[in-house]
């Protein structure tokens, strides 16, 4: 542990670029340092909080009466007016304002069906499901032998999708919601991606499934121990909570992240997926909190005296970030899912909302996904790419997830060949 100060006139923050050893004396270390931090703002952590609650709770109650008025909560933009640049002001003011988007006819719908039925090929073909061995993880908890996440990177359908000249446009949108230069710095290339390689989901139709609780995925106690985070949340840190910004990416895109089996390795303006089904809207599908400020509540709500002081409203390493009725109760009755979309839509939100997969019983058709998020060009990314890289040519899972390596020895897989330039620049390969 090292301890700097960002500015001469603030108290300093501890800091630890890696895992701490001993996490509750961590974090009996970093909150009164964070406290200290902000009253000398001149402003108490609770007069801090309650003006994050001012910024934020309006919203909430904006949203829950559009809720309740039969209004669509999320915004859906056509993918024709993203090409054509005749998307609206009135449009981009939405999705700033509720940090989520459907992109409705991102691809056309036959080619959606088509890639889902390539998928049951590749996987058929190489004999996946005799050879299914159960959840590598139990982030999406068990579904039984039979597998509803596809731990598949590497199939044609995903690898066409993710260089696709379509994908690439919307991503290069999606990014300019987000300031990517600053302080003399560019934090990100909007206009280059990652290729983020993520898995597929099939759930099959009569599925029975309990969902997924409400979570956050930007990443656990580095949100509050990392100096680079500690920058990025500074305005929060520093009591100036009205200046902070969920939209800056100024020291996001540099730091480490500690490790964990649900980690995401990369910096992600919006996390996203593309319908490889249709799916309606009360059929266990995706829901937000759709307020991006949010962030703030999280951040600052683990600070107040009722939290005991050894702990971070639940909030641990090597697990996913907890959005709970008993911290944040307020902010999740705006939770809001989806609404009906069909195969080629896609489907995308802010980093950092809080988001949950509402539960199922005996679905109805098909809830097929390809997982492709926007992940712009920065030094995490790049970092990450390398290992990214490797795994593309040997077929392994990346390492952000479990090294089950199904595809090795796969016939059918997307080769080195068939990339575009949009798929050599996304994984550095000339
Ligand atoms: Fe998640």
């Amino acid at each position: 542990m090292t301890t700097t100060a960002s500015r001469q006139t603030l108290p300093a923050l501890p800091h630890w670029q890696t895992e701490p050893a001993d996490l509750a004396a961590a974090i009996r270390e970093i909150k009164p340092a964070l406290r200290e931090r902000i009253e000398a703002s001149g402003r108490s952590v609770e007069e801090a909080f309650a003006a994050v609650e001012s910024r934020v709770l309006p919203r909430v109650r904006e949203v829950v009466a559009a809720r309740e008025a039969g209004e669509p909560v999320w915004p859906t933009i056509d993918y024709d007016d993203i090409a054509a640049g005749t998307v609206t002001d009135e449009q981009r003011e939405l999705v700033s304002r509720r940090g989520c988007l459907v992109v409705r006819g991102h691809f056309e719908r036959e080619q959606a069906l088509a890639w889902d039925a390539g998928v049951v090929d590749y996987v058929e073909r190489n004999s996946f499901f005799e050879n299914y061995r159960g959840p590598g993880d139990d982030f999406f908890g068990s579904v039984g032998s039979t597998p509803e996440i596809y731990p598949i990177y590497w199939s044609g359908p995903q690898m066409e999708a993710r260089q696709s000249d379509r994908m690439a446009r919307v991503q290069s949108f999606l990014n300019s919601f987000w300031r990517h230069e600053s302080e003399g710095r560019q934090w990100f290339d909007p206009e280059r991606d990652a290729l983020y390689p993520d898995r597929i989901r099939r759930r099959p139709p009569g599925t029975d499934s309990g969902g997924l609780g409400t979570h956050s995925d930007p990443g656990t106690l580095d949100l509050w121990m990392t100096s680079e985070y500690q920058q990025a949340f500074r305005h929060l840190f520093d009591g100036d909570v009205e200046a902070y910004d969920p939209w800056d990416a100024a020291h996001r895109t540099t730091g480490p992240q500690y490790p964990g089996s649900t980690m995401c390795s990369a910096f992600r303006t919006f996390q996203g997926w593309t319908a490889l089904s249709d799916m309606d809207h009360d059929q266990g599908v995706l829901h937000t909190v759709p307020v991006p400020e949010v962030m703030a509540y999280l951040m600052l709500r683990p600070l107040l005296h009722d939290v005991p002081e050894d702990e971070m409203c639940g909030v641990t390493t090597g697990q996913v970030f907890p959005a709970s009725e008993r911290w944040h109760a307020d902010v999740l009755e705006a939770l809001t899912g989806i609404p009906d979309v069909r195969a080629g839509d896609s489907v995308w939100w802010h980093c950092d909302m809080i988001h949950s997969v509402a539960p199922v019983t005996d679905q109805r058709g098909w809830g097929n996904v390809m997982y492709i998020p926007a992940a712009p060009w920065c030094p995490r990314n790049e970092r990450y790419a390398e290992s990214v890289r490797e795994a593309f040519l040997t077929g392994s899972s990346p390492s952000d997830f479990p090294a089950e390596h199904y595809e090795r020895d796969w016939s059918g897989r997307f080769t080195r060949e068939s990339l575009n330039e949009t798929g050599r620049r996304g994984l550095d390969l000339a």
